[in-house]
């Protein structure tokens, strides 16, 4: 049985297709009061029409004119009128709907949603307007009920937010907020609840910029399914580098030293002590060995070759070996907590996202779940930040999806992040954002994203987001759910690390 919370009515120019108006019963009940957020539904000509409640206004005629509550407040007191005239009895509240779709039930099964459409009428004044009950916002949303992500609950319900890993994840995911907003933590969420599916998961493999996820590998019931790399141990095997790879990495080469490059590749690769493997160094004594070439060329060469060696990333082998790692890994984490060379961390990003795509492309891995932390430093959208790892992530965004190859870019500053990248995020996790030209930037990527809810967004508080685009059929806010393992650095306060140190410096 549907609750009853209102009836329709016509006030100033509603209602209209997409709003209408109810007078909110009073003698509602106590537990289930009618708020912002709240789903409901009403029945129109053409089928049932649900709706969120936008607005809700608070009328009282007796307090309607300021010019007659001025005089008593300054003659009288205002608990006179209070007292003479029953003017609380005409204090009534009126919701401002605004209406989602229609839907139509299965002539069998009424509880079964058949259709889902776009209203083309208004409601009409006059009819009874109801909870919608949490079966039919399932459908209506389209969350599933049986393999679902449990992210949270629908906002101001108690509705479970159960989101179907396919749609959320095969068009790329975007989680974006304002620094402190919540999205490590709403990371943290969906991983756990990607490691809690027994089968038909992909593998998670994920970029932790500042090693917030390590926490991971010491809960007893994930440990297994976790590996964890940290920047000493990864190492780029410089023989699956084509040449052209190395001026993506050190610009200034030219296209003249460049074809000499290749020359020197081939030649090594070639060669029966190499194995087909070398490392950059070896490539160094292998240019400085041959007596032939232009003495300028060979020194350029050596030269960029030598600040590359600096980096103490290009070896004979790659560890870990990405396609063994994925192959039997439920997750893994790259962590460059240690790393602060921004050049480095983003030629690592790179060398990854092109391994893993290009794996994922010959069908040698299974599908992965790329989740990049602090996009807007791998993907920025500004020309003369040039970042190395720009062009495979714009790429992976591009053309991912017929792969199965799925990406979600994390950022604080959607405006610094590609466009074309942040475009092809179709389901955004969006929690608190305040920056304007963040916010402008977001509506301009994505059409969903209205005025109204970008007002919206930037009134969110932390853990409560706004769920968009193709996870979903009606965009809906959620309550994130607390996660259920916690990091031990979660609850440290400013004050317990300044005691703490307090503490060492006196020992
Ligand atoms: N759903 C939630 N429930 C309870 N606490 C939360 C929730 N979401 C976030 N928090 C708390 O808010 C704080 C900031 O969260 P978090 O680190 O996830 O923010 P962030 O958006 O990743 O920030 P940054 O951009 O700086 O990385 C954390 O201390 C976290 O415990
Ligand atoms: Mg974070």
């Amino acid at each position: 049985m549907s609750i009853k919370v209102g009836t329709v009515f016509s006030y100033q120019d509603l209602p209209d297709v997409s709003n209408y108006p109810f007078i909110i019963n009073k003698q509602q009940n106590k537990q289930i009061f009618v708020r912002k957020g709240l789903f409901v539904f009403t029945e129109s000509k053409e089928g049932f029409l649900i709706g969120i409640v936008e607005r809700i206004l608070l009328l009282n005629e007796y307090f309607s004119d300021g010019l007659t509550i001025k005089a008593y407040d300054e003659n009288t007191n205002l608990n006179i009128i209070k007292g003479l005239f029953p003017s609380d009895d005409f204090e009534f509240a009126i919701a401002i709907v605004k209406c989602l779709g229609i839907i139509k039930f299965n002539e069998d099964n009424t509880e079964q949603v058949e259709a889902i459409s776009r209203m083309t009428y208004p409601a009409n004044p006059g009819s009874s307007v109801y909870l919608v009950d949490e079966s039919i916002l399932n459908q209506f949303i389209g969350f599933d009920t049986e393999q679902g992500l449990l992210l949270g609950n629908v906002k101001v319900t108690e509705f479970k937010a159960l989101v179907n890993m396919d749609r959320l994840l095969n068009k790329h995911l975007a989680i974006l907020s304002i620094s402190g907003g919540g999205k490590s933590y709403l990371t943290s969420v969906l991983i756990e609840e990607l490691l809690a599916r027994e089968t038909g998961t992909p593998v998670v493999v994920l970029i932790d910029v500042h090693g917030e996820y390590l926490y991971l590998q010491n809960i007893s019931q994930l440990k297994e399914k976790i590996q964890v790399y940290d920047t000493t141990y990864f190492q780029i095997s410089t023989s699956k580098l084509s040449p052209w790879s190395f001026k993506k990495y050190e610009q200034q080469i030219s296209p003249v030293q460049i074809r000499e490059l290749s020359k020197y590749v081939q030649e090594l690769k070639n060669k029966e002590e190499t194995n087909g493997k070398y490392s950059i160094s070896d490539l160094i004594s292998h240019i400085e060995e041959d007596p032939d070439t232009n003495k300028s060329t060979k020194q350029a060469l050596v030269g960029w070759l030598t600040e590359l060696d600096r980096l103490h990333l290009f070896g004979a082998t790659e560890n870990p070996n990405i396609k063994n790692a994925i192959n039997e890994g439920r997750m893994l984490i790259f962590s460059l907590e240690k790393e602060i060379n921004i050049k480095k961390k983003q030629i690592i990003v790179d060398y990854l996202c092109n391994r893993l795509f290009y794996l994922r492309r010959m069908d040698s891995i299974p599908p992965f779940f790329l989740i990049v932390e602090e996009a807007h430093q791998f993907c920025p959208e500004a020309a003369q930040s040039k970042a190395i790892s720009k062009s495979i992530i714009e790429t992976i965004s591009r053309e991912g999806r017929k792969f199965m190859a799925c990406l979600c870019l994390i950022s604080q500053r959607p405006k610094k992040l590609s466009t074309t990248a942040l475009s092809q995020m179709n389901s955004k996790m969006i929690l608190n954002i305040k920056n304007p030209y963040d916010l402008k930037h977001l509506m301009d990527s994505s059409e969903s994203i209205t005025k109204r809810y970008a007002d919206m967004i930037s009134t969110l508080g932390v853990g409560e987001m706004l769920l968009m685009g193709n996870a979903i059929n009606y965009p809906v806010f959620i309550d994130v759910r607390k996660r259920k393992f916690q990091s031990k650095s979660e609850d440290v306060s400013l004050t317990d690390v300044c005691l703490s140190w307090q503490k060492k410096e006196s020992e």
